[in-house]
């Protein structure tokens, strides 16, 4: 059996992945339209010239892979340091995010469709019910936006470019 259909059992173990979310799957699907951004956050845009401002980008590198948070897991009760890396790897090819259900930044798919204030919100509150965590007390506000425009360099072959595309998604909260 095992011999005669591994794609049979490849696809059972594939399925079962996506049947069980509990296992750390992302928990909002990439096809569906993205959360609307509460009022609070819907006027926190990136400031002028920083999408490709060089130095701002270098900035938001080193925040991104040097800055940790320590939170609790919620099932294990143990309290971890973790930063951007740890759960949305280091950007190299091969390197694919390290923690199930984190978001890849190279997919431009996804990214070329979160607004700006959406972005914000999500890094300053992390996304509830997943390991996301918020960075928002951790972070400051220039910060925050400095790791952002390091990750768009991402879906952009790595190199700096403006946040605007026709994808992007502009719903915030009623
Ligand atoms: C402990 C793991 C973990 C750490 C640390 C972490 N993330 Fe995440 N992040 C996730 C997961 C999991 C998701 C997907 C949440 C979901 O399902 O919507 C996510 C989603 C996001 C999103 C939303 C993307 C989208 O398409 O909706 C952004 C933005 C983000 N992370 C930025 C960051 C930044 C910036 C840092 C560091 C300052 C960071 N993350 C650190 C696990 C992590």
């Amino acid at each position: 059996m095992l011999r005669k259909f591994p794609l049979l059992i490849l696809s059972l173990m594939f399925i079962s992945l996506l049947a069980f979310p509990s296992l750390g799957l992302a928990a909002e699907d990439d096809d569906k339209p993205l959360k609307p951004v509460p009022k609070a956050f819907a006027d926190k845009h990136m400031p002028s010239g920083w999408w490709t401002d060089e130095k701002v980008i270098a900035e938001g590198k080193k925040i991104f892979e040097t800055r940790k948070l320590e939170y609790e897991y919620k099932r294990k009760k143990k309290v971890a340091k973790e930063g951007c890396a740890t759960c949305h790897g280091i950007n190299a090819k091969k390197d694919r995010p390290k923690k199930r259900g984190a978001k890849d930044f190279r997919s431009s798919n996804r990214m070329n469709r979160l607004s700006d204030s959406y972005w914000f919100w999500r890094t300053s509150e992390g996304v509830k019910k997943t390991s996301m965590p918020a960075w928002g007390k951790e972070l400051s506000e220039e910060e925050i936006w400095k790791v952002i425009a390091y990750e768009h360099t991402w879906s952009h072959g790595n190199k700096p470019a403006v946040h605007d595309h026709k994808e992007i998604e502009n719903t915030v909260e009623k």
